[in-house]
């Protein structure tokens, strides 16, 4: 099981990738996480990431595409891998599909989360994430049991810095000129699949497990 999950931020990918991962038992790769643990960590590739992330650019490609690379090669991905938010440019697609054919493996699917802006506007604005743990809530639609608190390790609760208003604004802009063009991309090699991202969390992960049993 080889996944990219493609879709607006706030579109709920990471959110269906958790599962996705659970139930299967493939690693979920999250450039994002990846690049927040770095930033949390205050190394020298998290210092640099962290002036991309804060006004809501893309962090350069051969940053992300070495942390990809990384993780790929590890036998943690034997059964296959979710990348959730990667590749976001077509040149990061190109290197990975580079990378894949050196190793004699191909993508299996691209799932295309679709939903309206509207929603992905409640979705960002309610989001708050562990300051402990990768869990992520959000206030309305995914509360944690203890207002403020985590339910997996106890940790406060906290917005993520680039959910803020303006961030968002940026993020919505980078993607429709940066990532978007992967739709095509994906679509022109049979390997994009959309998904109709809208309603509840459960609601969706039963469309997204209909569509992976098709595949
Ligand atoms: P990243 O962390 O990847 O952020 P993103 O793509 O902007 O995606 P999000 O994490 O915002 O959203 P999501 O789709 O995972 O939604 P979620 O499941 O959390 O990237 C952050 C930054 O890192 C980028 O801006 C960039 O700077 C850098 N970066 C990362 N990858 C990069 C790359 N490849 N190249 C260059 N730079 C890179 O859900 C959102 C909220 O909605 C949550 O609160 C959740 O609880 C809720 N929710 C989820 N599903 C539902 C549902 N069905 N109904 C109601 N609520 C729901």
């Amino acid at each position: 099981m080889r996944l990219v999950f493609l879709g607006v931020p706030g579109v709920g990918k990471g959110t269906q990738a958790e599962m996705v991962s659970a139930k299967y038992g493939v690693p979920k790769i999250s450039t994002g996480d990846l690049l927040r643990a770095a930033v949390a960590q205050q190394t020298s590739l998290g210092k640099e990431a962290k002036q991309y992330m804060d006004r809501g650019d893309l962090v350069p490609d051969k940053v992300v595409i070495g942390l990809v690379e990384e993780k790929i090669g590890t036998s943690e991905c034997g059964k296959g891998f979710i990348l959730d938010g990667f590749p976001r440019t077509v040149p990061q697609a190109d290197s990975l599909a580079g990378l894949l054919v050196g190793k004699g493996l191909s993508l299996c699917r691209v799932i295309y989360f679709v939903i309206t802006r509207e929603e992905v506007i409640n979705r960002l604005s309610g989001r708050r994430n562990c300051s402990r743990c990768p869990a992520v809530y959000h206030l309305e639609f995914v509360p944690s049991k203890k207002e403020g608190i985590c339910d997996e390790c106890g940790g406060e609760l906290i917005q993520r810095s680039d959910d803020r208003k303006k961030t968002v604004e940026s993020r919505l802009t980078v993607y429709e000129e940066q990532t978007f063009p992967l739709i095509e991309y994906y679509r022109e090699k049979n390997l994009l699949a959309e998904l109709d991202g809208s309603g509840s969390v459960g609601s969706v992960q039963g469309r997204l497990i209909a569509l992976l049993s098709k595949s």
